[in-house]
């Protein structure tokens, strides 16, 4: 989309939060409210994206240099009011002559294309402004569209509303589209209202007064315009982000025993036929193929698991799962796992930094880091790599076909050749060749029992 800039409001500390944090940085699945905001507006390419911070503004600017977004940064010291944030875009913004969308940086579920349809209707109709509504079901708290024989009259804030306004079910979304003008209309905002602040919805009924034209573009979507002022907001919108995805998830195939008792990040990808049971956290970054089941308490985060796996009872962050792997119960697969086809993983067995061949198997309490395990390899229960000397970590390799012991300890850097066996109870610390037996440890003897 061509010639157009947006300015994002995320100034506020957000009282209404009762945090330390500016409202800005707060995560809505993973993703703080006004990068949600940002991802909506990006794809369209607009020319600037001028982000106006104020409370705490090192932490959103910190936040957001380090997201890889292409944004400048404005400082508004003091919160005076909506208007007089976008105020502060004016030094970048004064000689552009394309237009400029307004968005307040807690509305984080707006859709790209509404976006565009918004600009689109601003051009076309050659409005100074067009803001997006919403019909409501319950208005409280937000601004309402004041319509006079049909046509936009000016926006209301709720504390300033009389009581016949306080029934209008048409908000306003925070979302404008304004062309040049808007610099002209925020000169003559005055402060004449309850909070005594600078307020951006006065804009439209000045801009009207200066015989502009004024529109307004009805958002369909409820949910796409839903403001976020406290944790009860945000918790709601978590709630509903949440339903939206499971029904699109029950819609496609994927079955849920319990939707009242599992959660799914709205960026999960999950084929048909697997069957997710109560209990389940899909975070952030995770896609599942088909057939899987997952059950228990399990906690799955930017993961990917392919087709016919199971996973029950586990913590699995940042592990790449092959077809038909069992996980747990009671399994913790951490950052960089890499588990091919068939493979096992039992109770209390922790994985680090790894790759276990296909058909291999790791079933109990053992742990693995920073190690490359052949296909077809058996790690006893009580196997330890012991991969750290308190300074550096270590490199374990174990070829195909080995068989190691219960209780061995593998004290890397250390390399077991294709199809050794290390004897139960081994501790490890040279390399072993291929087919060898290992045995490295205290030989049994036998004495004589003294009685008392
Ligand atoms: C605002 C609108 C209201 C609309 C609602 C939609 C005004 C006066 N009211 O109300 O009509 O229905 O959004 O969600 O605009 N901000 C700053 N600097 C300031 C004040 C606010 O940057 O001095 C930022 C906030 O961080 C926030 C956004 O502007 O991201 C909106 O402010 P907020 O206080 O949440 O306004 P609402 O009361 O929700
Ligand atoms: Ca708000």
């Amino acid at each position: 989309m061509k010639n157009f800039s947006v300015i994002i409001l995320a100034a506020g500390l957000g009282i209404r939060m009762k945090s330390y944090l500016p409202k800005a940085m707060h995560s809505l699945s993973g993703k703080s409210l006004v990068k949600w905001v940002i991802d909506s507006v990006s794809p369209l390419r607009p020319d600037n994206i001028v982000v106006v911070v104020g409370y705490k503004h090192e932490i959103v600017e910190e936040y957001l240099s380090k997201s890889n977004v292409n944004v400048k940064f404005v400082c508004q010291e003091n919160q005076f009011g909506t208007a007089h944030a976008v105020m502060q875009a004016k030094e970048i913004l004064k000689n552009y002559n394309g237009n400029i969308v307004v968005i307040s940086g807690d509305v984080p579920l707006i859709k790209t294309t509404t976006i565009s349809n918004l600009i689109k209707k601003n051009q076309k109709s050659a409005s100074a402004v067009t803001v997006l509504s919403a019909e409501v079901k319950d208005p409280y708290g937000y601004g309402r569209i004041v319509r006079k024989d049909g046509f936009l009259e000016k926006i209301v804030e709720e504390k300033d509303a009389n009581l016949n306004e306080k029934q209008i079910k048409e908000i306003n979304s925070g979302i404008y589209c304004f062309d040049k003008n808007l610099w002209k209309a925020l000169l003559k905002v005055e402060p004449n209202n309850s909070k005594k602040e600078y307020y951006i919805t006065d804009t439209i009924a000045i801009l009207k007064q200066l015989n502009h034209k004024i529109s307004v573009l009805l958002a369909k979507d409820e949910i796409e315009i839903k403001g976020i002022n406290s944790k009860l907001e945000l918790s709601q919108t978590e709630t509903l982000l949440k339903n939206k995805k499971i029904e699109n998830l029950l819609n496609s195939g994927v079955s849920i025993i319990d939707v009242n008792n599992v959660y799914i990040s709205y960026d999960a990808t999950i084929k048909p036929d697997t069957v997710i049971y109560p209990g389940v956290f899909i975070d952030v970054g995770v896609t599942i193929g088909r057939n899987c089941v997952l059950k228990g308490s399990s906690y799955i985060v930017n993961s990917k698991i392919d087709d016919e796996s199971i996973v029950s009872y586990s913590y699995v962050d940042g592990a790449t799962i092959g077809k038909k792997v069992k996980i747990g119960p009671f399994a913790h697969l951490r950052p960089d796992s890499v588990l091919k086809e068939n493979v096992k993983i039992g109770n209390f067995s922790e994985t680090k930094k790894s790759f276990i061949g296909k058909n291999s198997k790791v079933k109990h309490l053992s742990y693995v880091g920073d190690a490359q395990i052949g296909a077809n390899v058996n790690i006893g229960a009580g196997t330890i790599t012991c991969n750290y000397d308190g300074r550096h970590k270590h490199q374990t390799i174990i070829e195909q076909d080995v068989f190691v012991g219960s209780n061995a300890n593998i004290v890397a850097p250390v390399k077991i050749g294709k199809g050794a066996l290390i004897a139960a109870g081994s501790t490890i610390t040279h390399d072993v060749p291929k087919g060898k037996l290992a045995i490295a440890r205290a030989r049994q003897e036998l004495k004589r029992r003294i009685k008392k």
